[in-house]
């Protein structure tokens, strides 16, 4: 039996409690907030959660048995959760970094053999344990942020042997690394070179060979797919989406990031938990993801780093979409492990609110990962994962942008910032 730790008078606790289904409309404001907040937690799990007097009454006598933390003049929040990201790969891009300052256009570099292809390249001569070094360190950094849960995507090997040794890494990752994380096949992410013009013999091998070995496995729960001018047309995209819920593997996908092509559509129409980046989606493909529940999860970090006009965050909102947002950390539109900088960005380009910005990092994040029910927000029975931050509210928090505010994370109750 572990000490009970007893985090005590947090100047704002940001529970966002209650229900355990994503947030839309009004909902993402209400953050159920506690002034002088506290939260007693046992063996990693929240076991009772209110104001610091409410808890004194009920705990009071046991609290020399507890560790007890002030967080006296801090806010608390639940610990974020990044729904979207390719954190396994190797090398790095920032050649094309340069390149794309000089005014090179992302797809060109892509199409002429750099982008996604040259992390394929890395990461296929990569060994497991490098991938697994080169992660770890990456993981490292989003625990510094706040963020105790990823979602991980394979996608930078496109043939089996290396989708499955990115898989493997997260898992391995996932048994050692404090962080959890959710892990996503994403074989179709580009087409390989060695496929060009045979885009469909791809999209069979995706679906004969990779979908099954690695559902054979459990090395994943979700299936995404690159729907894309140039990358897979929304026809092949649904044929391996639903390839991948024959064998459990539930749907994300990629979706209207360069072109608009119908991907919030397709999202609705095979059932996708969540749709991705979404800068051209149409009103009409909105409005599909509104009725059909799909989540959206928009990536403000990799619009302002492509200098793109980023997506209709407010518009999706307003329309009753669930948003979550998240940092997509990638070597070439994204290299961030910042869930705050996101944040941020999700509140000044997105135009959320500071409250709906931390609904879309918290237990909206958790419904697009299907982890809701054991994170993503204060209540008893989740799993205590807890960030202090070093201002006094939440839209402090969002207010002083681009900084790392975070002053201490526990995860399962253990302190591990
Ligand atoms: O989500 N859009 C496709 N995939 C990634 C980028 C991958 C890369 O550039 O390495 C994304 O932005
Ligand atoms: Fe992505």
């Amino acid at each position: 039996m572990r000490r009970p730790l007893w985090i005590k008078h947090a100047a704002q606790l940001v529970t966002v409690a209650g229900g355990k289904l994503p947030r839309t409309g009004t909902g993402m404001s209400e953050l159920g907030l506690i002034e002088d907040g506290s939260v007693w937690i046992e063996n990693g799990e929240i076991k009772a959660v209110g104001t610091t007097a409410g808890l004194e009454a009920e705990f009071g006598e046991w609290e020399e048995d507890a560790d007890v933390f002030e967080a006296t003049g801090h806010l608390v929040t639940p610990g974020l959760i990044d729904p979207h990201t390719h954190f396994v790969y190797g090398g790095s891009r920032e050649k094309e970094f340069e390149m794309r300052l000089e005014g090179v256009a992302y797809m060109d570099i892509m199409n002429a053999g750099g982008g996604i292809h040259a992390t394929a390249r890395m990461t296929r001569e990569a060994t497991e344990e490098e991938l697994y070094r080169q992660a770890e360190r990456r993981l490292d950094s989003f625990l510094r942020h706040g963020v105790t849960t990823v979602e991980g995507k394979s996608g930078y090997g496109m043939d089996l042997e290396t989708e499955l040794k990115q898989l493997y890494v997260m898992k391995h990752l996932n048994e050692q690394h404090p962080v959890d994380i959710v892990p996503t096949f994403m074989g179709a992410h580009a087409v390989p070179p060695e496929y060009k013009g045979r885009e469909d013999e791809f999209v069979s091998l995706v679906i004969n060979e990779m979908i099954p070995a690695v559902a054979s496995e459990k090395l994943a729960v979700y299936n995404d797919v690159f729907c894309e001018v140039g990358v897979y047309t929304p026809e092949q995209s649904r044929r391996i989406l639903e390839a991948g819920k024959k064998h459990g593997l539930v749907p994300k996908i990629h979706a209207d990031e360069i072109e608009p092509y119908g991907g919030a559509e397709l999202a609705a129409e095979v059932g996708a938990i969540s749709a991705e980046h979404l800068l051209k989606a149409s009103g009409g493909g909105i409005r599909r993801m509104a009725e059909a529940g799909v989540i959206a999860c928009l990536l403000p970090a990799t619009a302002l780093y492509l200098r793109e006009e980023a997506a209709r965050g407010r518009e999706m909102i307003d329309a009753g979409v669930p948003v979550a947002i998240s940092t997509d950390c990638n070597p070439g539109s994204s290299p961030t492990t910042s869930m705050p900088l996101v944040m941020n960005l999700a509140c000044i380009s997105l135009r959320m609110t500071p409250a709906e910005a931390l609904t879309a990092s918290t237990i909206n994040a958790a419904c697009a990962i299907g982890i809701q029910d054991k994170a993503g927000s204060i209540e008893p029975g989740k799993q205590a994962d807890l960030v202090m931050w070093n201002v006094e509210n939440y839209q402090e928090l969002q207010y002083l942008f681009g900084v790392n505010h975070v002053g201490a994370v526990w995860k399962r109750g253990e302190k591990v910032i």
